[in-house]
Parts: structure tokens; C-alpha cells; sequence
């Protein structure tokens, strides 16, 4: 996907084959699943900006307040100790989008050590193009280069300045969306691409504890106002858009559900009513006649809550040492510092 000179043209349709194949699987599965990047369209996009401004939506803003009060020690401690004989940082972002949080973190490097490149790495261009304008904008010092890729899949476009030392960002608990083995998987890959000393700052959502209850967290993934019913549902509203499917949206509802076993939110769709729906062929896919028991549910999300343990395990068994962590004071969500071995 890094390749922005392909027509749009095809490019679409590689994007609406994508779509495609994982409408295919996961809907043919049992149970039925769809993946969480399916969300993402240009709807689902502005609906989750939407959720990151919910009074119950706590992660992002909890995650902002712990950069604005500890952006200058998360650089420093990054940087390790002595700042006279230790290298520049250079910050790499997975799955960026919009870099709201980063500019925080951005203007502390700048603070600290004069200037910054910066190398955010999104799949949405139109992501990328608007956190570069803004950080251009505010943030005088800093030098940004986009890369529009899915660092799930593809390696990591590392660009390495001699003397320099890599600060890679998974912010915004989006580690949460892999089961625990997939979450190895994709932190190992990017442990492969580092140097030994490079450094990562991974944010988490924490499981339940004294400032969160269980319905805290289910509050969070089904708010009031219904946005995130909409963010969960307009993934049906993609399939009829993409594919041509006929999924009638007002015969689904959206279902939070904590699962203290695996210590995650799950999100599902759920069939009011028998039905059948149907999804045209592509060229890569058969046509799909899907037929939905009443309450039988589409498996939409999971997003993991982690304790202090599972941090540290994950980033070890994924070849990092960790080495601080920050929290807001009702410890909601952790910023964890860990350099890699
Ligand atoms: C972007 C994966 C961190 O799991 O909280 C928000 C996505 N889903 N509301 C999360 C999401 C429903 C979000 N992440």
C-alpha cells in the first residue's frame, strides 16, 4: 500500500476485494466474525474521532492527560539519562491516523533536543495528510515523513539516521484489538526492525480495578448518545456500500459484552430476527446467502484490558525489557516505556 502513484481506480478494487475476502470468512465462520479494520472507512473514522469525545469513552483523554503531565520525563527517560552523550530520538508512530496525542510528545523532543523526525505510519493517507499539516503547523522543529502502510503486514518503512536512536509509539490501547498471541506476533515483528536499545511506548487500557468497575468499561463501548452503536453498525452499511450486500441495518443491534475470562470487551452485532441476507460474488469471492438465527450474533471486536503483569509479558515475550510505566491517578490506562533487547 505504500505505492500512492497506483490509479485510484485500482486501488479500489483492491481495497473492495480486501473486503471481500474477510466479509467471506468471517461471515462463513461459526461463529460469524468480521475483523475490526472494517470499521475504518471514511464513516467509520469520523465516528470513532466521535468516540474519542464521549463523557464514557475515558482512553483517549485519560491517555492525553498522562502525556501532558509527563511528556518531558517520558523523553528524557526514552533518551536514557545523560542527554550530552546519549543519541537523538527519532520517533516512528504505528497506525498514527490523526497524531492528536503526539504533538505532546512532539513538542517535548523539540523542547529537549532542538528538533525531531518524525515518521508516522498510518493506512489512511487522509489520516496523514491532516496530522502533518497540524504538527507542521504547530510544531516548529519537527520534520515529518508519512508512509502510508499496514504495519501489520508489511515491514516497517525505518528510516535510520546515523547517531540516532529509534522511539517507536503504539499508543491508544490498539494493541488491545490482537488476541494475546497476534499481539506478540506483531510486537516481535516490530522488536525485528529495531535496534537493540531502541526504545517503545505502548499504551493500554487497563482491566477493571478500584476506579473502574465492569460497568465503566461497558458504558465506554456503549455510550449514551448511541455513537458507538453507529461505529458498529456502519460496518454492515460498508458491506451494502463495498460489496452490494443487503443487510437490512435496523434488523441488527449493537452488543457490548465484558469477558472476564479473556479480560476484554467484545463488541457483536446482533440479528433481531431470523434472516437471510445476501452478498453479490466478486472476483475473488462466490456470491454469500448468509442465514442469521434470531439473537445469533456477529463477533465485530475485541479489545483487551491489561493488568501490570500482562504488559510486562507481552513485551517480553516480544523481546523488550521493560523499563517504566506511567498512569493517570485512578490508574484507568498505563503508558508503558520498554527498550528492546
Ligand atoms: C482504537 C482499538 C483502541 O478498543 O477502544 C472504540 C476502538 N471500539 N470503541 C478500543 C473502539 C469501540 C478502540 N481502539
Amino acid at each position: 500500500m505504500s505505492s500512492s502513484t497506483v490509479a485510484a481506480e485500482p486501488l479500489l478494487t483492491a481495497t473492495s476485494e480486501a473486503v471481500a475476502r474477510e466479509a467471506q470468512a468471517g461471515l462463513t465462520a461459526n461463529p460469524k466474525t468480521l475483523s475490526p479494520w472494517l470499521f475504518y472507512d471514511e464513516a467509520g473514522s469520523r465516528l470513532f474521532e466521535q468516540i474519542t469525545q464521549l463523557p464514557e469513552y475515558y482512553l483517549t483523554r485519560t491517555e492525553r492527560g498522562i502525556f501532558t503531565t509527563y511528556a518531558d520525563d517520558i523523553i528524557r527517560h526514552a533518551a536514557a539519562s545523560d542527554l550530552a552523550s546519549s543519541p537523538a530520538l527519532t520517533l516512528i508512530e504505528l497506525g498514527a491516523g490523526t497524531a492528536t496525542k503526539t504533538g505532546i510528545l512532539l513538542a517535548a523532543a523539540v523542547r529537549q533536543q532542538g528538533s525531531i523526525v518524525y515518521q508516522p505510519v498510518d493506512v489512511s493517507e487522509s489520516a496523514l495528510a491532516e496530522a502533518s499539516e497540524n504538527i507542521l503547523a504547530n510544531i516548529p522543529g519537527v520534520t515529518v515523513r508519512c508512509q502510508v502502510a499496514d504495519y501489520t503486514r508489511e515491514p516497517l518503512p525505518l528510516d535510520r539516521l546515523p547517531n540516532t536512536r529509534t522511539l517507536a509509539l503504539y499508543i491508544g490501547s490498539s494493541i488491545g484489538n490482537f488476541s494475546p498471541t497476534d499481539a506478540v506476533d506483531v510486537l516481535s515483528n516490530l522488536r525485528d526492525q529495531l535496534q537493540p536499545g531502541d526504545v517503545l511506548l505502548l499504551g493500554t487500557d487497563l482491566a477493571p480495578g478500584p476506579h473502574k468497575t465492569t460497568a465503566d468499561l461497558l458504558a465506554a463501548y456503549d455510550d449514551a448518545s448511541g455513537t458507538t452503536a453507529a461505529f458498529n453498525l456502519n460496518v454492515l452499511t460498508r458491506l451494502n456500500r463495498d460489496l452490494g450486500a443487503n443487510f437490512n441495518i435496523a434488523a441488527f443491534g449493537h452488543k457490548a459484552i465484558w469477558n472476564p475470562t479473556e479480560s476484554r470487551i467484545e463488541m457483536h452485532l446482533e440479528s433481531l430476527r431470523p434472516q437471510t441476507v445476501t452478498i453479490p460474488a466478486t472476483a475473488t469471492t462466490p456470491k454469500l446467502t448468509l442465514h442469521f438465527r434470531q439473537g445469533e450474533t456477529i463477533h465485530t471486536e475485541n479489545s483487551h484490558k491489561f493488568s501490570p503483569a500482562a504488559i510486562s509479558s507481552l513485551l517480553s515475550q516480544s523481546r523488550f525489557a521493560t523499563s517504566q510505566t506511567w498512569h493517570d491517578p485512578n490508574h484507568l490506562f498505563a503508558v508503558t516505556l520498554a527498550t528492546a533487547l
